[in-house]
């Protein structure tokens, strides 16, 4: 990094006048009121909603955080669907993983109980439906005696090198209690897709729903999630410890797949006015990657009605507003 730096090859030369332009939208951010938290479970509902934090990792390692709350655990929620999906890419292929999951925009609200009708598939792996179905072929591809604490423990370890090890991943046992105890929705979508075409090697369904709350109940700081943010947009290599964690081809579907379905049904309206690949969670945490420039994340827990950050997707649009780093 200090070689990059003299040398001025990093990837965000003016790196002060970028922090100073990020503040400034920061704060232009932090007034906005819309919106509510999550309120199906207790510890989203008393989430401090004043709560707003931003943090930003470069592919050089370059990094800031702004706000008080960069080191509050929030959980990941749907956040932890691109690395699950991720995850059982890795160890399955691109085949075996077309086979159960699609990658088609759903045009629906993430918790349908809708699939393909023609192949009975999840349209993609950031719905409920299809996110449910990858933490299945994970758990598939385990002994049926392994218990979901321990493959949750495996994609906590995942996230944990996606971080860049130095950070910490926890487990809020409060929220996974509480999701299991109200994902009716959750059960119908698991018992309909055994029903339908099955699960793959005949996996255990209560595994397969527990792994998949399992994951929505990681905890993580917006400061940690940066880095994951960072190391995706880095095709896969931890710029802190220059680790691959993933390999590039599983990267870039992860990342085509969250492009166009990552936001919810407002993933078309993102695409257009951010044009970034970026996926939210319903704690009000947003992860957003700048390909091949940097990762940020950000946390405040009040939602619009589509279940994205308010001001998350605001500091989104400013950005862009003020950077050139929409794909298109
Ligand atoms: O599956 C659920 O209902 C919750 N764990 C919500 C996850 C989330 O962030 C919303 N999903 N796309």
């Amino acid at each position: 990094l200090f070689l990059k730096a003299f040398s001025q090859e990093l990837v965000i030369p003016n790196w002060k006048t970028f922090v100073t332009d990020m503040k400034y939208h920061f704060q232009q951010v932090e007034p906005l009121q819309d919106g509510a938290n999550a309120s199906y479970i207790p510890v989203l509902q008393q989430a401090d909603p004043e709560q707003w934090a931003l943090s930003i990792c470069s592919i050089d390692g370059q990094r800031v955080s702004l706000g008080e709350a960069h080191l509050v655990p929030h959980t990941l929620q749907s956040v932890s669907k691109p690395v699950t999906y991720a995850m059982a890419l890795h160890r399955e292929g691109e085949a075996f993983m077309e086979e159960w999951i699609d990658v088609e925009p759903a045009g629906r609200p993430f918790n349908t109980q809708d699939l393909d009708p023609d192949t009975q598939r999840p349209f993609n792996a950031s719905i409920n439906s299809g996110a449910i179905m990858a933490a299945g072929i994970l758990a598939s591809g385990f002994s049926s005696s392994v218990n979901w604490k321990h493959i949750v423990d495996q994609v906590r370890k995942t996230w944990y090198e996606l971080c860049g090890n130095d950070l910490d991943i926890g487990f809020s046992d409060v929220t996974f209690e509480s999701e299991k105890e109200t994902a009716y929705n959750n059960f119908a979508i698991a018992y309909n897709l055994k029903g339908r075409k099955g699960l793959p090697r005949n996996v255990d369904l209560h595994t397969m729903l527990d792994v998949y709350l399992g994951c929505c109940s990681i905890e993580i700081t917006t400061e940690a999630l940066s880095v994951a943010a960072a190391t995706l947009a880095n095709g896969g290599i931890c710029p802190i410890t220059g680790k691959e964690v993933f390999p590039a081809s599983v990267v870039r579907t992860v990342l085509s797949e969250i492009m166009m379905c990552g936001m919810y049904n407002q993933a078309g309206h993102f695409a257009v006015e951010v044009g970034l690949p970026a996926k939210s969670g319903v704690s009000g945490a947003l992860m957003v990657i700048v390909p091949n420039v940097f990762g940020f994340a950000t946390f405040s827990p009040r939602l619009n009605s589509k279940g994205n950050s308010v001001r998350g997707v605001a500091f989104c649009r400013r950005l862009v507003d003020s950077y050139r780093v929409h794909v298109f």
